[in-house]
């Protein structure tokens, strides 16, 4: 009998294996990043040039792992990010995703380009929910969103900000980039369909030029607000200027985000933008961060510069790949258990214990 395939023991070891489950072009459009995706590889390099200064004997004995988010209280400072399309990874798509991350005890940031709507999200949901929200074009199709994110229990709004247009994923032109027949767009009716292109173009590029408001500037926040009142945090943010202009027009969170390298490459790491940010919000509102983070490590740096949790999110999609929610759930149980430990060697038995002590950042932490 072939020996059984060994379960992985880190977030590493999920891609390969989600690799070989999933179609090519769908492979593809999650992995992949911007032109030479250079902003992809430095979100993951940079962690590796940030070194710890593990502080001993300060009493390790009980690690707690908990926190709150804008006062929603998750059981570990990791949550999992808006990602479009679900349904490519598993036939349950984000209800599998959304049941992994409740069973985890954190919350999911559901996308407007899911497979499953974000009443059937909301439905199957064990945790709490966040939307994400782009805006369109059509304002009327943004505003029915937040309505209905709003009836659903959805307890924030996710702005994401950096996408006027779809970064160029070469991947994607490639493989004419679009959803498989059986899947269509959750949230829609009647709308237009990211279907497969010619090699050369992406149907995801192709539908975002066509629908997703280009003009948008910071007065579009006062709109938002306008139609809701759960709190919303801006997302792909990666410079103080623009951190004080989201808290000046009143972001009730801001996300360090460069959409996973997928969007403008070159762009700097994220967790290099962090310490900016959070000096220029100066504690007026909290700060995420995503992008390259894969182990315990990573998400105590991320907390040590400021972030009060983290996103995670391809790894999400590999372990809901490999095995559904169960796969969600142990990627996020994976990189907990790796948070514990770490917490643990550094002597920071909560992550409220971190500060900028923790870290000592390449050239002295001067703008590099
Ligand atoms: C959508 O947000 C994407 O990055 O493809």
């Amino acid at each position: 009998m072939p020996p059984a395939t060994p379960q992985p023991i880190n977030l590493f070891e999920y891609e390969p294996l989600a690799k070989a489950r999933l179609e090519p072009l769908a492979y593809d459009y999650y992995a992949g990043g911007a032109e030479d995706e250079l902003t992809l590889r430095e979100n993951r390099a940079a962690y590796g040039r940030i070194k710890l200064r593990p502080r001993m004997l300060v009493g390790v004995g009980q690690i707690e792992l908990a926190t709150t988010v804008l006062g929603i209280s998750i059981s570990l400072p990791v949550m999992v990010p808006p990602m479009a399309f679900h349904g490519m990874a598993h036939p349950d798509g984000e209800v599998a995703t959304a049941r992994g991350a409740g069973a985890a005890g954190t919350l999911m940031v559901v996308s407007p380009p899911s497979n499953r709507s974000l009443e059937e999200v909301a439905a199957a949901a064990t945790g709490p929910l966040w939307f994400q929200l782009y805006v369109y074009k059509d304002r009327d199709v943004s505003a029915s969103l937040v309505r209905r994110a709003e009836a659903a229990g959805y307890r924030a709004l996710v702005w994401t900000v950096d996408f006027p247009v779809a970064g160029r994923r070469e991947a994607d032109e490639r493989n004419g980039f679009g959803l498989p027949p059986h899947l269509r767009q959750g949230n829609f009716t009647g709308r237009d369909e990211v279907r497969p292109t010619a090699p050369g173009g992406s149907g995801l590029a192709r539908v975002v030029a066509a629908e997703y408001d280009r003009s948008l500037t910071w007065d579009a926040l006062a709109w938002l607000r306008s139609l809701t009142r759960i709190p919303i945090v801006v997302k792909g943010i990666l410079t103080a200027e623009d951190a004080t202009r989201a808290v000046e027009h009143g972001a009730d969170a801001i996300a360090v985000s460069n959409h996973g390298g997928r969007q403008l490459d070159t762009a700097v790491a994220t967790i290099e933008a962090l310490p900016e940010v959070v000096e220029a919000v100066a504690g007026r509102c909290e700060v995420y961060v995503d992008g390259g983070i894969r182990r315990g490590t990573d998400v105590l740096k991320a907390l040590a510069l400021g972030a009060r949790a983290v996103f995670v999110g391809r790894p999400v999609l590999w372990g809901l790949a490999v095995s559904g929610a169960e796969g969600v759930q142990r990627v996020l149980e994976l990189l907990r258990h790796e948070l514990e430990v770490d917490m643990a060697l550094a002597g920071c038995p909560t992550p409220e214990s971190t500060d900028r002590s923790l870290v000592r950042l390449p050239n002295g932490g001067a703008p590099l």
